[in-house]
């Protein structure tokens, strides 16, 4: 594997080896050890998009395995696409750094940098995939849950990148999802399709919240305005009314667990309340972003 850009592209024996490697790496760091398995190694770090989370943590992976990383602004290199073909920037890029980190907006620009580098490109968020984040929810899922075969995921809200990508892990990793959101914000069609022909009934949608959650394991939400859609905040909240994970809803599965990738809008995806709840995991859930994305460095890089 050269690149890390959807787990679509990924045999679940890599993807069992990544959590694996995730496992023995977060033990390692935890007792003070390390593995400087990057020493010398650079990852150039492009972002359109703004960060907290997934900036920071590659960053700290990067140095943890004995490497340096390189944050860029778009402003900083004239954007993305703009200054020059990107096709050009990958090439030159290769020439200098030992891996590509890239958020970006069009997942074409991802799949476009990756096809030029001559080094590893992973996708840290485009507008249609998040795949650090579904690797790092499932080693969460299976710290808590035990392990993953079989286990009962509700996703309320968006049918987005965040969705999408936990979407090809569970198909990908024997757990079941149901995604519930209104008329209009489905997951695509074809996501569905494809994560069914991986495992069949492992993906299914729904518009009503409450059945969705009925059994599950792990409650998920995500922001119900992704980064790029701010213009459309007033309509998509008001699209989304009744889809908040809220004590209400839990109602109906009081022992699921909680997640959200984060940043959380308080008071409409979620509940302060439900954020703060004991079953809720999602401070383990960031935290993972490390302890994956240092496997997936130290797989692709070393
Ligand atoms: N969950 C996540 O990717 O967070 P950031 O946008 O802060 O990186
Ligand atoms: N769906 C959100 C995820 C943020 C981590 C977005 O794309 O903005």
């Amino acid at each position: 594997m050269k690149d890390f850009l959807s787990i679509n592209d990924c045999p679940p024996e890599l993807l069992k080896e990544l959590l694996r490697i995730s496992s023995r790496l977060k033990s390692l760091y935890s007792v003070g050890s390390n593995d400087l398995c990057l020493p010398g190694k650079t990852l150039a770090m492009l972002f359109e998009k703004p960060s907290l989370r997934t900036r920071i943590s590659f960053q700290v992976a990067m140095t943890d395995l004995g490497g340096n990383a390189i944050y860029v602004k778009p402003e900083d290199i004239g954007g993305i696409g703009k200054r020059e073909p990107i096709k050009d920037m990958a090439r030159v890029l290769s020439r200098y750094v030992d891996g590509i980190m890239a958020r970006t907006f069009e997942h074409s620009t991802i799949t476009e940098l990756a096809a030029f580098a001559t080094v590893p490109v992973i996708n840290a968020l485009t507008d249609w995939l998040h795949p650090c984040q579904a690797m790092a929810d499932v080693l969460t899922i299976g710290e808590h849950c035990g392990e993953l075969e079989g286990v009962k995921i509700a996703f309320i809200g968006d049918g987005n990148n965040v969705a999408r990508s936990l979407a090809f892990a569970c198909a990908k990793l024997g757990m079941k999802m149901v995604v519930a959101s209104p008329a209009g914000y489905e997951l695509d069609a074809e996501s569905i399709r494809k994560a069914n022909e991986i495992s069949a009934d492992s993906v299914r949608q729904t518009s009503d919240p409450t059945q969705a959650v009925v059994d599950a394991d792990i409650i998920y939400t995500d922001t119900w305005v992704s980064m790029g859609q701010e213009e459309e905040k007033q309509k998509r909240c008001a699209d989304f009314a009744g889809f908040q994970v809220n004590a209400e809803l839990l109602k109906s599965a009081p022992r699921a667990k909680i997640m959200h990738c984060l940043p959380a809008n308080r008071g409409l995806e979620i509940t302060d309340e439900v954020i703060e709840s004991p079953n809720s995991i999602m401070f383990d859930q960031a935290e993972n972003r490390l302890h994956f994305q240092r496997a997936l460095l130290k797989k692709l890089m070393s």
